[in-house]
């Protein structure tokens, strides 16, 4: 049964590890974070962007899918199911639809609608046992080939969302989503420890979880970062195992690849980039 991050998050926080979300695009890809989950006694968040959402046909299918998932490989760790930078509607759709958690990402209104509107779904999530992410200091990213620098969160801000009664809070600390550029200064330790001061116990998120070197994760753990979100480099295994396989050519001598050898490759990758960042980020054993 999917369950909220709440517990999880919290207990994550107190022990001083992080845990991971990994964002999913298909069957193959939820298949893979679970079975790893699973084996290594992690619990798990599986982030699902409104754009994926929309390929897998809707959230409705993606509930089902991964709930038939957790039953038909009986997955015992617990499983959060988090929608990812979710809009206001489309945050309520997965509530409606079956999702155990949500992030709503107001960062680009004014603080004052971000707070209005963050309250609406703190509401409504206490209600219904589900967890929310709040996101204050938009996090950075490639848009039309430009590589934005993530903003810092203002940590009064902060702490202004925070008193909302969100589960969990994504603050921008100069972290980006996909690649960091060469020019990239690293992480804002000095913000986080600014933020954490002023939310004290609220679980913070790290966003961007690709290519951050070890040492800055391990000090954003020890600063309060108790879930840390990883995508871009589950693609980019993902992409480089098909591509090999396509390459090697083995296919079934004229009559194409057999889909399910075609995608395996790339799902064991996958495999493999969630074991090693399980056991960066300490949650190994801790389900
Ligand atoms: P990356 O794509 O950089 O791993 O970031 C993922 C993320 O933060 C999703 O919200």
């Amino acid at each position: 049964m999917l369950v909220s991050a709440k517990e999880m998050l919290n207990k994550a926080r107190d022990g001083k590890y992080a845990v991971g979300q990994f964002n999913i695009n298909n069957l193959e890809w939820t298949k893979s974070v679970l079975a790893v989950a699973e084996e290594l006694k992690s619990p798990v968040i599986l982030g699902v962007s409104e754009g994926a959402g929309k390929y897998m046909t809707g959230f409705k299918t993606v509930v089902g899918m991964v709930n038939g998932m957790l039953e038909e490989m009986n997955i015992t760790v617990p499983v959060a199911l988090h929608l990812d930078h979710g809009t206001f509607e489309g945050a309520q759709k997965c509530i409606r639809a079956g999702f155990s958690s949500i992030m709503f990402d107001g960062s680009h209104y004014p603080i004052a609608e971000n707070i209005e509107k963050t309250k609406i779904l703190v509401n409504t999530c206490d209600v219904l046992g589900i967890s929310i992410e709040a996101e204050v200091g938009s996090i950075g990213g490639e848009e039309d080939g430009v590589v934005g620098l993530g903003e810092c969160a203002d940590p009064k801000e902060c702490k202004a969302i925070a008193d909302l009664g969100v589960t969990m809070l994504a603050a921008g600390i100069g972290n980006i989503h996909g690649k960091y550029p060469e020019n990239w200064p690293g992480l804002s330790f000095e913000t986080l420890e600014a933020v954490k001061k002023e939310v004290g116990d609220m679980p913070l998120v790290l966003h961007g979880g690709t290519g951050i070197p070890e040492d800055m994760i391990k000090k954003a753990i020890s600063l309060g970062v108790a879930k840390i979100n990883v995508n871009t480099e589950c693609q980019l295994s993902f992409a480089d195992a098909t591509r090999k396989y396509i390459e090697a050519g083995k296919d079934q001598q004229g009559k194409g690849f057999d889909p399910r050898k075609l995608l395996a490759p790339g799902a064991e990758a996958i495999k493999a980039t969630v074991k090693e960042k399980m056991e960066l980020f300490g949650s190994v054993g801790k389900a």
